[in-house]
């Protein structure tokens, strides 16, 4: 009897102790190599607890970011304070102003406020080039600085090659998806995608575009100019961009505009919505994928994905029997199912070239890809634009004058060459409002950060706060203002280009 009471103690006191112990233990990682950190809270880290959330997920990694910043200028404001003073005192009889001019000559100190964009660079110069943090007990790894953000991105890419997000490829075959997947798996399925993105596929898109432009519009019409009824703008443009990428996707007409309860709509709706502990789940499968795909975890909820893998089976079955053929992005993956003539290392270990679920994951992923992001990115436009009415007067005027010259008809290349204007405002609202706040890597093998001492260690998470960057005053000028200027020809090239076309290019 003693003995199990002394079992039950033990463990009572013991389990928690250890639990405690083996956090407070992965907690130490960056102390122990010494570089500057936020105090990690037991469980979560550096994140706030998922289910009890007062701001986005990806928020909190921006908040950061700004907190990092302002913990570099505050302390290059007392180094300048104190250099200042000291000048003052030994070098000139004049103000403390007159004596900061001598450090910073070029800086013009009060008028323009220009000394905080000085500090952040003699932060920069210091060596605050990234913020270690803890995701739960993975060490996370911040890049603040942007010769970093290129190297991890495109000329160190070799070291960053993995993704992040969890992956359960038996057990949830549609998270395999181009989105998530990386290293030689990513490479392979990449090149089999690039023609499905070409300029030419584009083009062939774009009448799709406008033909479902005009029912669009139509609606617009009836329902706010003749019905006068208030349209909830993000839910229409969902169902717009959701109509047009099922259109490009499989040739579907999903209806979704005129039928907000459509199936298709329901269940894409379900793939962002996972409910309360779908945030839990990313977090936790991103951190411990191995436990969790022993615990046979998926992101994707079930019923969502056998109606997509349903469907999809569907329309090659149907395909296949019929001989139909389709000018869509499914019928890409058809062909290069069929295609044996491709290069040898196109094939998979097994001999095939694309299994059933990889060519359902990547339609789930074409299908995630395109919907919501650019009914964000149109929604925040349009609410930027109405906050600015001399912007939207603008933007107006340049369609207008542009449709005159066009015979009012728009096609792919008036709209790449000539709308040069609502290019720029659609870029700036993409600046405020990115569609990925942050972009995640993982670190695949040790990595020496350039010019310092700290080596990456292989398993690493990497953040890249696209938000942070993008709303920082030391790359832009009064950061929270809409300004489509920014984005001008003379503007850009003025500019350290922050985002590289090389960031996409991933190899
Ligand atoms: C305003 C609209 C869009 C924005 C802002 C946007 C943004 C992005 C970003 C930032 C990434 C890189 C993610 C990363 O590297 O971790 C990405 C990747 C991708 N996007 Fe988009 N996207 C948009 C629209 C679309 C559309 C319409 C499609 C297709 C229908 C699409 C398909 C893809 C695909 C397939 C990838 C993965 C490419 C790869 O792994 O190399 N996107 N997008």
């Amino acid at each position: 009897m003693d003995f199990y009471l002394c079992f039950f103690i033990t463990n009572l006191l013991g389990l928690p102790l250890a639990i405690y112990a083996f956090f407070k233990w992965k907690h130490q990682y960056w102390k122990r190599k010494n570089v500057p950190t936020f105090e990690p809270s037991i469980p979560f880290g550096n994140l706030e607890n998922p289910l009890a959330r007062t701001i986005a997920m990806d928020e909190r990694y921006t908040d950061m970011y700004v907190e990092a910043k302002k913990k570099v200028a505050s302390r290059c404001l007392i180094l300048f304070i104190v250099y200042a003073v000291l000048a003052s005192c030994l070098r000139v009889k004049g103000s403390f102003q007159e004596a900061a001019l001598i450090i910073f000559p070029s800086t013009p100190i009060k008028k323009h406020g220009r000394w905080n964009e000085k500090m952040a660079e003699m932060g920069q110069e210091e060596g605050w080039k990234h913020l270690e943090l803890y995701m739960f007990t993975r060490p996370t790894y911040m890049v603040m600085d942007l010769d970093m953000v290129r190297n991890v991105m495109s000329r160190d890419f070799q070291y960053f090659e993995e993704r992040g997000p969890y992956i359960n490829e038996k057990g949830d075959p549609m998270s395999a998806n181009v989105f998530f997947i990386g290293g030689h798996k990513w490479k392979n399925i990449r090149t089999k995608l690039t023609p499905a993105f070409t300029p030419v596929k584009l083009k062939n898109n774009f009448q799709m575009m406008v033909d479902y432009g005009k029912v669009l519009e139509k609606y617009f019409e009836e329902k706010a100019v003749q019905n006068r009824q208030p349209i909830e703008i993000k839910d229409t443009l969902d169902r717009y961009f959701m109509d047009l990428i099922l259109c490009s996707e499989f040739s579907i007409n999903c209806h979704s505009l005129d039928n907000p309860s459509a199936e298709f709509r329901t269940h894409g709706k379900q793939v962002f919505n996972g409910g309360k502990f779908k945030n839990l789940r990313f977090l936790f499968g991103f951190t411990y994928p191995n436990f969790c795909r022993a615990l046979g975890m998926r992101l994707i909820p079930k019923h969502v994905n056998d109606f997509f893998v349903n469907t999809i089976t569907e329309i090659v079955k149907y395909r296949q029997e019929k001989n139909v053929r389709g000018k869509d992005f499914i019928q890409l993956l058809i062909d290069l199912r069929n295609n044996k003539a491709v290069p040898k290392d196109w094939h998979r270990e097994d001999g095939e070239i694309l299994t059933m679920g990889e060519l359902s994951a990547q339609c789930l992923a074409y299908f995630m890809a395109g919907y919501e992001t650019s009914s964000s990115a149109l929604t925040f436009t349009l609410f930027e634009l109405a906050r600015n009415p001399d912007i939207q007067k603008r933007v107006r005027k340049e369609l207008e004058t542009v449709l005159a010259a066009h015979n009012h008809e728009i096609t792919y290349e008036v709209v790449l060459t000539d709308l040069k204007y609502a290019k720029q405002v659609i870029d700036e609202a993409l600046r405020l409002y990115p569609v990925s706040s942050v972009l995640t890597r993982v670190c695949v093998k040790d990595y020496r950060v350039p010019e310092s001492d700290l080596t990456i260690d292989k398993g690493t998470v990497i953040l890249i706060p696209v938000k942070g960057i993008h709303k920082d005053g030391q790359y832009y000028e009064k950061p929270d203002e809409y300004d489509p200027e920014r984005f001008s020809d003379v503007a850009k090239q003025a500019r350290k280009p922050l985002c590289p076309p090389s960031v996409r290019r991933r190899a």
